[in-house]
């Protein structure tokens, strides 16, 4: 039978609830499988570590995970850090080096869950949004000088290059190919931005022609933002920059009804490195330790991780496990305006796997 070797990093806040969840449910996966088994390691990098050590993971941090056939992450973030040195601390600190170039974040309004969209039905918004996520706008270049006085000078340069943007573009049109609409959607500012912007765009009308069957159109992210909200069933399969994705996945989750529940993979397509499976919504240090976290967007994070380990029924058993239980509003934690506490969920979701007799 074949193990594959998870390392679980919980991080900080909420990220300790959430991924213990999602252990659990995915050994229960795995369990009612048979096919394949999932073997833990959990690691406690995050800023507890960073406050008594000053470093958020070990200097071989990387090392020891190298080897790891998937990553799942909790959360990074807490009050008395700076939120930029949890990032680069941490989830950069996997993601760049591990060149997890590809982040791909689906939404979807699931079975019960109202999207704060009037008239849109569920089915009409079924996006999969591809964010370039090792340059960009995060590449970290840039610094102060003159601190503190009047003169004081701050840059952040954004880095865009032809090896990192067609890659991602190639990557979007490919998974466009895969979904029946093959209808992608790239998105720019090259009206404004007139250098990294307008090589994306010709770098996107090159990979084109390679895609054929692939029915693509360009948006400036400003408008794009109108289109999500009002012409929800326009959209399919939707590329971008690192800060213009990071910025419409958080309009697309609201919109699919709440942060507790996107997903995240951070996807190393060449498989030389482990990839790494979020939940996107952070440690919400203000629910912290009450047991009313939602773990669904950690649990359709493990759906992305088994599809990726290539474990297709498993993960499809997952999917339907999880749209079971936000069909029943009793199962709905306090974001979606329920009372249900993450175990209640937790429990649900295993009792559904358990339950699901299709192959
Ligand atoms: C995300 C998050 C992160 C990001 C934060 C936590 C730094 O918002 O994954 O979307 O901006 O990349
Ligand atoms: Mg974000």
């Amino acid at each position: 039978m074949r193990i594959y070797r998870i390392a679980a990093i919980p991080g900080d806040g909420i990220g300790a609830e959430v991924v213990a969840a999602g252990v659990e449910t995915l050994a229960a996966c795995a369990r009612r499988d048979g096919g394949f088994d999932l073997a833990f390691d959990h690691f406690d990098w995050g800023s507890e570590r960073y406050k008594k050590t000053g470093a958020f993971m070990p200097d071989n941090g990387r090392d020891l995970i190298k080897s790891h056939d998937a990553i799942l992450f909790g959360s990074a973030g807490a009050p008395d850090v700076p939120d930029h040195v949890t990032l680069w601390g941490l989830r950069l600190a996997i993601c760049q080096p591990f060149d997890q170039y590809a982040n791909v974040r689906p939404t979807r309004i699931l079975p019960g869950i109202v999207s704060p969209l009037r008239h849109v039905a569920g089915p009409e918004l079924d996006w999969v949004i591809v964010r370039e996520n090792t340059e960009g706008e995060y590449a970290g270049i840039g610094g102060r000088v003159h601190r503190g006085l009047p003169e004081e000078v701050a840059t952040d340069v954004s880095v865009f290059t032809r090896a990192g943007v067609a890659r991602i573009m190639r990557f979007a049109f490919a998974l466009a190919r895969t979904r029946p609409r093959r209808l992608l959607t790239v998105v720019t500012k090259s009206n404004a931005q007139r250098h990294g912007m307008v090589l994306w765009d010709e770098i996107a009308s090159e990979v084109a022609a390679e895609f054929p069957d692939v029915t693509w159109d360009k948006m400036l992210v400003d408008a794009m933002t109108m289109r999500m909200t009002l012409k929800p069933q326009s959209l399919d399969t939707i590329v971008a920059t690192n800060l213009h994705a990071d910025i419409l996945s958080d309009l697309a989750a609201a919109l699919a009804g709440s942060l507790g529940i996107a997903p995240t993979a951070n996807l190393n397509p060449e498989r030389k490195f482990p990839s790494m499976f979020e939940p996107i919504h952070g440690s919400a240090f203000d629910i912290m330790g009450k047991g009313i976290a939602n773990p669904i967007g950690t649990f359709w994070s493990g759906v992305l991780l088994l599809e990726h380990l290539g474990e297709k029924p498993a993960a499809a058993r997952l999917m339907r496990a999880i749209e079971r239980v936000t069909a029943d509003k009793a199962l709905h934690t306090p974001d979606l305006g329920g009372k249900a506490g993450t175990v209640d969920v937790t429990r649900a979701v295993c009792e559904a796997l358990a339950g699901d007799n299709r192959e």
